[in-house]
């Protein structure tokens, strides 16, 4: 079979953590599926000529249509800012290459749908870059659920919090809600809410309230002039799911002092799960099958018998992985996807239903009521 051939449109902060997973995949588990990272497209020639050699891509271009119509390329990555996903993804797909786009799909539901309309009349192989279900004690947890060790399930609260958006911080496209889509709730409640879906079920209606705490900005590389930031820096949202199971998510990038809060707690008739991305290596688990003297919750270190642990060097429970191995994990399982030309998870699909649900929660916010997900 001929190599997968990969083009990758954008070369900024994902796209380099999308090559060290691409790059990873023959050293971490050596079942390399024949594959060539073949052309990088980036805004002008300098930048994409030394991406393209920082991330050992082959050729390079200024033109991202050069890799969409390129017939050569089998595999097209959009890592562009959300606003510039929807038309190298589309046309990639028209020109019938299987496409991975990172989250959220895109700033609006209608296009969202546009792009996931567009695989599914032609069949292609999609992925959304919603990597926290490749985290291997995520997808243990979801193994738990779905194998009854929670028992009946009652409620799951999320959040993603960090502290980086300070009011120094210059107003690039994230603080622009054409761009984004919406701040905060966009650029990190996206993967709640992707977790919800993975973990538990689908929202049905939410009720939510979003707020901009910093309103003015300072412009990039003019720090004296500000711009108007108009996302939210924070979003609570209650959902309610199929099955009347009750959800929560929190989104904030103000949240001093959390760095990397990407987290879960599930709660079920017999027993619990409770993640935090700050400590990658541990699942908490409750059981109320333990007796009342020993009941609590106790640590599992994530290990070789874990999901993905064949990336792991060494057979020792919480030598550890991090961020970057939930990409490897990505990229290996896009690799086998499309080389078998099997539909992946989380698709286009998956990313249209999460810009849905994030534009129900805008507009509950707006109305100040309860609104409904369209199905
Ligand atoms: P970034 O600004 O670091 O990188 C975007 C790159 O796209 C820049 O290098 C820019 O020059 C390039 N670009 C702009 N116009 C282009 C064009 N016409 N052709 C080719 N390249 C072009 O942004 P970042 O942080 O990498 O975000 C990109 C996307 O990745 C966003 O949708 C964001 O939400 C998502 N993201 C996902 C993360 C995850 O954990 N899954 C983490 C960070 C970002």
């Amino acid at each position: 079979m001929s190599p997968i051939k990969v083009g990758l449109v954008g070369g900024g902060a994902i796209a380099r953590a999308h090559a060290i997973g691409f790059n990873n995949i023959s050293v971490f588990f050596g079942d390399k599926p024949g594959f060539e990272l073949y052309k990088l497209a980036e805004a002008n020639d300098s930048l994409a000529e030394a991406a393209a050699k920082r991330y050992s891509f082959n050729n390079w271009t200024s033109d991202w249509r050069k890799v969409t119509n390129d017939p050569d390329v089998t595999l097209v990555d959009v890592a562009t800012p959300t606003f510039l996903h929807k038309d190298p993804a589309i046309d990639a797909l028209e020109h019938g290459k299987s496409v991975i786009c990172e989250k959220p799909l895109s700033s609006n539901a209608a296009d969202a749908k546009e792009m996931y309309s567009v695989a599914k009349r032609n069949g292609n192989v999609t992925m959304v870059g919603f990597n926290y279900r490749r985290v291997p004690l995520v997808t243990f947890a979801r193994d738990m659920i779905r194998n009854g060790r929670l028992g009946k399930i009652f409620q799951i609260r999320t959040h993603f919090i960090q502290d980086w958006a300070t009011p120094n911080f210059p107003l690039t496209w994230r603080f622009n809600s054409k761009q984004a889509g919406a701040g905060a709730l966009a650029d990190l409640g996206s993967h709640a809410i992707d977790m919800i879906r993975y973990l538990v079920g689908e929202p049905t209606a939410v009720c939510a309230q979003t707020v901009t705490i910093i309103e003015n900005r300072p412009l990039p590389n003019e720090k004296d002039v500000k711009g108007k930031s108009d996302v939210d820096d924070t979003t609570f949202a209650l959902l309610r799911l199929e099955g009347g199971i009750a959800a929560e998510v929190n989104a904030s990038w103000i949240a001093s002092g959390r760095k990397l809060q990407m987290g879960f707690e599930v709660n079920g008739s017999e027993g619990s799960v409770y993640f935090d991305m700050e400590r990658p290596n541990e699942l908490r688990y409750y059981s109320s099958h333990d007796s009342e003297t020993e009941q609590g919750f106790k640590t599992i270190y994530g290990g070789q018998r874990h999901p993905y642990g064949d990336v792991l060097v060494f057979g020792v429970p919480s030598i550890g992985m991090g961020y970057l191995d939930s990409l490897t994990n990505q990229m290996r399982d896009l690799m086998a996807g499309v080389a078998k030309g099997e539909q992946l998870q989380p698709s286009f699909y998956d990313g249209w239903r999460v810009n849905q649900i994030m534009e129900a929660i805008l507009k509950s916010a707006l109305t100040e009521r309860w609104v409904s997900v369209e199905s």
